[in-house]
């Protein structure tokens, strides 16, 4: 059925581009915005989706952050009494599924980790905001004062196979003396928390390295001799990207195609495991080139350009990026991880979407947007064709299509807690909502179960 679903979408590539490149135009300015990338922290300035740093630097004034806790007691919220914790009241919409064999295909032949349902469990996160220092103030949902506690205990349960809670010191144990990065864009840099708070539930991870800017990273586990490292590439390709302190664009971002961004590649053959990612970023108005040469552009009226549309770019990068990998003689494991959905409703993110639902979503309930079925449907084109490669050339490559997982969740989202308590001086107060990254903890820790199954136990 995705399959299917996939081809229909293709076939409506040319409308959509269409259409979005009439909407997308009108956003962009404003659009900037949203996948801005401050190196500064700006008090003054509302930067809505900043893939701010801010919290790796300072703390931002206004905020108190409480020093790294002496944590024994974790005030952990009970759930709702609403939450009926029988697991019959929710998975009773359990279909046939004709989607099997593709996605098995896709799979590893295993059974379908992705398809599934979220199930009440009672015993909540691994860690919260008490016992992890490591996230990020936007994503910090606790912190900021979310007053309700019912997203923390739903725990995802694929339909045909056991999946059991990530085990952080048999993690460890495994990952002895081994390298992990997770390379993409502020998502990416989402999932590196949750995996690194996880984690530190049993040995404290050790900031080693990041970069001027703040947007790549590395952690050490000393006793484990375990690194992560969370590389900064929204792109995969070599982008410049031209924005002032305040997020605001000057121009639009110079994109090669043909070329890959040394910033992960270099280190590439360095990793024993890793999570590669991209997406949003290529909404973005852009000049694209191959070869040193302009070839065309995404919204850039007045340039003299062709207008391509973002497929033609995504397309195009994303093949290259993913032929290094099939054809890379790497030895360890590589996952192509698809991107994320997004939530806002009643508007987008910068006119007033937002995302109030506290629980999760029932199957079918909410549609995948148009513009997400487009990346996924470029992601899983190009990921076929690079996995049959792979193969060939004896590389480790896995599908990590969190998609449907992720799209139940709607109440996973910061939504206004994206702020430090956004209410606490008017009830009322127009607050910018985040409906795309996830709090943490959140649903965003779950994909961790799913991966150690695939890397450690699979
Ligand atoms: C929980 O669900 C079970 C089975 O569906 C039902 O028997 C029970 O009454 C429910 N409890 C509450 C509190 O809703
Ligand atoms: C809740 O999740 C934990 C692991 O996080 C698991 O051990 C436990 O069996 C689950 N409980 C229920 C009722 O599903
Ligand atoms: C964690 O969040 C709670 C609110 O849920 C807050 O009272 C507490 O101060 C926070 N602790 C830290 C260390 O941020
Ligand atoms: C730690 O792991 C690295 C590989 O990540 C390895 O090169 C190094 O020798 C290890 N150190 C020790 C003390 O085992
Ligand atoms: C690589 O990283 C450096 C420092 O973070 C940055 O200045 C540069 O623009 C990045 N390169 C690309 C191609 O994105
Ligand atoms: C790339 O450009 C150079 C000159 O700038 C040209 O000689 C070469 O043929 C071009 N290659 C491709 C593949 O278009
Ligand atoms: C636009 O580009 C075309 C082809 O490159 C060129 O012939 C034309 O002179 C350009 N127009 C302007 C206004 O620069
Ligand atoms: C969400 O947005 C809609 C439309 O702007 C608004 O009517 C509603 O009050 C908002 N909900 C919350 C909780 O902010």
């Amino acid at each position: 059925m995705k399959l299917i679903w996939r081809l229909k979408s293709l076939n409506k590539y040319n409308n959509w581009i269409f259409k979005l490149a009439i909407a997308v135009l009108l956003l962009g300015f404003a659009f900037r915005f949203f996948f801005y990338q401050s190196s500064s922290f700006e008090p003054n300035i509302e930067t809505p989706f900043a893939d701010s740093t801010e919290l790796s630097k300072e703390p931002v004034p206004s905020v108190e952050i409480p020093k790294p806790p002496p944590p024994v007691i974790v005030d952990i919220p009970k759930p709702p009494a609403s939450v009926n914790t029988s697991e019959t009241s929710l998975s009773s919409g359990v279909q046939e599924h004709e989607d099997e064999t593709p996605q098995e295909e896709l799979n590893d032949g295993k059974c379908d980790l992705f398809t599934g349902d979220w199930i009440p469990n009672s015993s909540g996160p691994m860690y919260t905001n008490a016992t992890c220092s490591l996230i990020e103030g936007h994503q910090n949902c606790m912190r900021n004062g979310r007053p309700d506690s019912g997203y923390l205990f739903w725990r995802w349960n694929p339909r045909d196979c056991e999946l059991p809670p990530f085990d952080a010191q048999r993690f460890l144990e495994v990952m002895r003396n081994k390298r992990w990065a997770l390379i993409g864009d502020s998502i990416s840099r989402n999932h590196v928390q949750s995996l690194l708070c996880i984690l530190s539930t049993v040995e404290q991870a050790v900031e080693v390295y990041h970069d001027e800017e703040y947007k790549s990273k590395r952690w050490h586990f000393p006793s484990h001799n375990f690194t992560m490292s969370n590389i900064w590439s929204p792109f995969l390709v070599k982008a410049a990207i031209f924005e002032d302190n305040n997020g605001v664009s000057s121009s639009e971002v110079q994109l090669q195609l043909d070329k890959l961004d040394t910033n992960w590649t270099n280190l590439y053959q360095s990793f024993d495991y890793m999570i590669i990612s991209t997406g949003k970023w290529f909404l973005k108005a852009a000049i694209y080139h191959e070869n040193d040469t302009e070839v065309g552009c995404h919204i850039c009226p007045g340039k003299n350009l062709t207008e391509k549309g973002f497929v033609f770019a995504y397309e195009k990068a994303l093949r290259y990026a993913m032929n290094f990998v099939a054809t890379s003689k790497h030895k360890g494991l590589i996952f192509f991880r698809t991107s994320t959905p997004d939530h806002f409703e009643n508007g987008e993110w910068h006119n007033g979407g937002n995302c109030t639902k506290t629980t999760p979503a029932k199957e079918g309930e909410i549609e995948l947007k148009d513009l997400n079925k487009i990346l996924r449907a470029v992601e899983l084109a190009e990921f076929e064709k690079a996995s049959a490669k792979a193969a060939e050339n004896g590389v480790n490559l896995k599908l990590l299509d969190f998609t449907n997982l992720l799209l139940s969740r709607p109440d996973g989202h910061p939504g206004p807690y994206r702020q430090f308590h956004p209410f606490a001086q008017d009830k009322n107060a127009n607050v910018q909502n985040d409906c795309l990254h996830w709090c943490l903890p959140g649903p965003i820790d779950y994909w961790n179960d799913v991966i150690m199954e695939m890397a450690v136990n699979g």
